[in-house]
């Protein structure tokens, strides 16, 4: 299997634990340029992988003068700067792995999977890849219990996420971001039920939801802008002190605004920059502009249907999958590692059930689990990867992009659904 050599684009958190790979496999991927507008996090990547100042470039354009040679692209860059840098990449024939969501709007999205016809280019929908879902994909695929009937998904974002990433992170904006919180967090979800699903296409979208809970109404008294200065610091869980400082969080997304290694920030340059940055202020108040409750009905062409219910802000994390097929059902939380089997007995009239375990496929090594998270997803979609680009067998899950465009305009078209008070037909909206 020949080495992959690999330049990064936008070396942040997504990327630097793909980048990863090519420390605990060596053998199979190089790291061999970096291209980021942030010159902390280029020196970050020379100190990770030993580069070469030569080989760090501050921006797409003078990477793209260069005329590199590479066998992949990865592009960890934000979500609204996936296609006007995607699309330069693959008009030079780069190979790209590139982040989700593809893009925040359907036209954008139709000319990259255009322009990717000559190119291999692989989108990051890791859940696909962890052990747990591509055995519900084997066990649908084989036929046994016959054709998908329904998928019923939901998606609990356990509150401390959801406060760090989408009340006051950067993803609380759709405004800004591009990205509303269906595309940001449950395109996975949506290419879940589409992934197990392809024997069909999705048809017909609906969907509801509001921002009722992270509203200003649901302030306490009193409550002030930013919680240095509030009254009820001891008593309100959401205070900032306590939760991005005291619990530190996911302390890379809090502090990423100072721009300084993480372990090198003083308690003083926290403080002080939660007194004027989104994370230090209350969760009522700040500008999020996304809902924190939805749910989406697809009616597939073939008869199938599938719905997804997203909550942000639960107890805990949590996301559960039950697809009833003709003759038989699975059914599972990914948290737990196991998925529940059920199928028709027909001599006795009832069902027979099996349980089956991934606690130990999941149970991947020290330096493997460094290659990020999501269940091992981000390990096995890199493993995926330079075996895809090395024209050698893949698992089940690596497919092109053209196999992400649906779950992209399910997510458009309930956007549509939710805010327009409507049902959206796929074929005619997005002429597909
Ligand atoms: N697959 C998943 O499950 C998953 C999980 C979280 C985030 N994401 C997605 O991954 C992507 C990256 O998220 P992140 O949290 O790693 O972002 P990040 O902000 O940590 O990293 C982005 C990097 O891009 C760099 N950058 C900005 N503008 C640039 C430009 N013009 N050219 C080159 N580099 C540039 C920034 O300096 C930064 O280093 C987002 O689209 C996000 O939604 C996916």
């Amino acid at each position: 299997m020949k080495k992959i050599q690999c330049v990064i684009l936008g070396y942040g958190d997504r990327s630097s634990r793909y980048a990863e790979y090519a420390k605990t496999k060596p053998e199979e991927l190089e790291i061999i340029g970096v291209i980021d507008v942030n010159d902390l996090k280029l020196q970050q990547a020379k100190q990770a992988f030993g580069l070469s100042d030569a080989c760090l470039y501050k921006s797409l354009e003078e990477f793209l003068q260069k005329d590199v040679r590479c066998d992949v692209v990865i592009n960890g860059t934000m979500d609204q700067l996936h296609y006007v840098t995607t699309m330069p990449l693959l008009e030079k024939g780069y190979n790209i792995l590139l982040e989700k969501p593809v893009t925040a709007n359907p036209k954008e999205l139709l000319e990259i999977e255009a322009k990717a016809k000559n190119c291999k280019v692989v989108i990051c929908h890791v859940l696909r890849y962890t052990p747990f879902y591509s055995k519900i994909k084997s066990i649908i695929d084989s036929g046994k219990i016959g054709k998908i009937v329904s998928l019923q998904l939901n998606e609990h974002v356990w509150y401390g996420h959801f406060v760090n990433s989408y009340v006051r992170g950067k993803w609380r904006s759709e405004k800004e971001c591009g990205s509303g919180l269906l595309l940001a967090k449950c395109c996975h979800d949506t290419d879940l039920m589409c992934w197990l699903n392809n024997a069909t296409d999705p048809y017909m979208v609906s969907s509801f939801g509001t921002k009722s809970f992270f509203t200003e109404n649901n302030a306490p008294q009193g409550a002030t802008q930013y919680c240095y200065e509030c009254p009820n610091q001891k008593s309100c869980m959401f205070n900032a002190e306590k939760f991005q400082i005291e619990k530190d969080f996911i302390p890379f997304y809090t502090w990423a605004g100072i721009n300084k290694p993480l372990d090198t920030i003083t308690l003083e340059e926290k403080r002080e920059f939660l007194k004027k940055d989104t994370y230090g202020q209350c969760v009522f108040k700040t500008d999020m502009d996304i809902v924190d409750r939805q749910c989406v009905s697809v009616q597939f062409a073939n008869g199938s249907i599938g719905t997804l219910n997203m909550i942000g802000g639960t107890s805990a994390a949590g996301r559960h999958i039950h697809v009833v097929c003709e003759y038989g059902e699975v059914v599972g939380y990914i948290e737990e590692n196991k998925i529940i089997v059920r199928v028709f007995d027909k001599e006795n009239v009832c069902y027979t059930q099996s349980v089956i375990d991934f606690s130990a496929e999941n149970d991947l090594s020290e330096e493997d689990n460094s290659v990020g998270g999501h269940y091992g997803g981000d390990y096995y979609i890199m493993k995926d990867l330079v075996r895809f680009l090395n024209g050698e067998k893949t698992s089940v899950a690596t497919t092109v992009i053209s196999d992400s465009v649906n779950s992209h305009l399910i997510c458009y078209a309930a956007e549509k659904a939710r805010k327009e008070k409507l049902i959206v037909d796929l074929r005619k909206e997005y002429q597909r």
